[in-house]
């Protein structure tokens, strides 16, 4: 994507008439910079960008946060434009980020980066920032499609939630082919706990659906023993287990629509004196940190790695364009307003591709 935003930046640049006009002052420009590498589209020698996440306690969150800051670094070190952002956590409250995006707004962003609380209800950020011309790069959990489409210049980066639930499922249906064992109490069907995400989040909806229905589709048969909402904390999810746990209920299978929560489910086992060996196969989605220290330890089965790196690199790149009035066509846009990071399937084996 580097490359591509590098392409159209010196496509844009290399327009035969604009050089007649613009060659003599880009090259005392320049000169004057002490050679600081591309220039600024916009002449702007820095530009102010606003990021609102839903939680700062969330794991794949603040992951890709730190990637995020990282990115902008490299974006400064480029093209010599100074990137300064303003960050914000919403704690839970809708009603906190839209002030916080107010403030952003006041404050001078000239563009936000936005994770909302509450995706159905996107409208009054993307009111105000219609009134005020500011371009807004959504983020990880997917505003509906009436409020993301009202203009050309909202835009939504993100994961095919449907792909992510799909892999999971495949691999839970590989792992049970290869592991007849797994099937602890040999009745021929696979008792399962799923452990769900945020009510209301596409990924939660979604990856729930397709992982149960992927795995019957490829002939397993399987029973859900019960589920649980745990709203992606493994903390939450630790408590659910136990008290799961404490009530005598078996499984085989745990699946679970996050790392986090996975990880939440294997302390409970650890703090109830489980040992690992009885312990049901476990799948996550993220590919966290610990999710692959998970895998790599076999207390995890499998992971489907949520791009991080390249969601965070599509977010700063598109901000940066944003803000500098720079092409976007080389961005990987789908209908001018979508960029989509694959998902990819992670086991043991392939672990190195993973680890950064
Ligand atoms: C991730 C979860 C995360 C959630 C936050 C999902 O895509 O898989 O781990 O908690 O986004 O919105």
């Amino acid at each position: 994507m580097m490359k591509n935003f590098r392409r159209s930046f010196f496509r844009w640049c290399s327009r035969p008439v604009l050089y007649l006009f613009i060659t003599p002052v880009i090259l005392s420009a320049f000169m004057l910079s002490g050679c600081s590498g591309e220039d600024d589209i916009s002449g702007k020698k820095e530009v102010k960008i606003g990021l609102a996440a839903y939680d700062q306690y969330d794991n794949f969150i603040s992951e890709m946060m730190e990637l995020i800051d990282e990115d902008y670094a490299k974006i400064e070190k480029e093209t010599g434009i100074t990137v300064t952002t303003e960050v914000y956590y919403g704690q839970g409250s809708q009603f906190s980020q839209n002030n916080q995006v107010k403030n952003m707004i006041n404050h001078g962003c000239d563009v936000l980066c936005v994770n909302p609380i509450d995706r159905t209800d996107t409208s009054y950020i993307i009111n105000l920032a219609q009134e005020n011309d500011i371009p807004v790069v959504f983020f990880n959990r997917e505003p509906v499609s009436e409020d993301l489409l009202r203009g050309s210049s909202f835009f939504y980066v993100g994961a095919d939630a449907l792909q992510s639930g799909v892999m999971e499922g495949e691999l839970v249906a590989d792992y049970c082919r290869d592991h007849p064992e797994a099937d602890i109490n040999g009745d021929g069907v696979f008792q399962y706990i799923l452990m769900e995400g945020e009510a209301g989040h596409q990924d939660a909806i979604i990856r729930t659906e397709y992982s149960i229905s992927t795995i019957e589709g490829k002939g397993i048969a399987l029973e859900r023993v019960t589920s649980a909402i745990a709203n992606w904390s493994g903390d939450q999810a630790r408590a659910k287990m136990k008290s799961i746990l404490e009530s005598g209920t078996k499984a085989e299978l745990i699946i679970s629509n996050n790392d986090a929560m996975a990880l939440g489910v294997m302390s409970a086992y650890e703090e109830a004196g489980i040992p690992v060996e009885e312990w049901p196969a476990i799948f996550g989605i993220d590919g966290i940190a610990q999710g692959l220290d998970a895998i790599d330890k076999g207390t995890m089965k499998a992971t489907v790695y949520n791009d991080k790196e390249g969601q965070a690199e599509a977010i700063t790149r598109l901000s940066f364009a944003l803000a500098t009035s720079a092409p976007l066509d080389d961005l990987d846009l789908e209908n001018g307003t979508y960029i989509w990071l694959p998902y990819k399937k992670v086991t043991k084996d392939k672990l190195n591709e993973f680890r950064h």
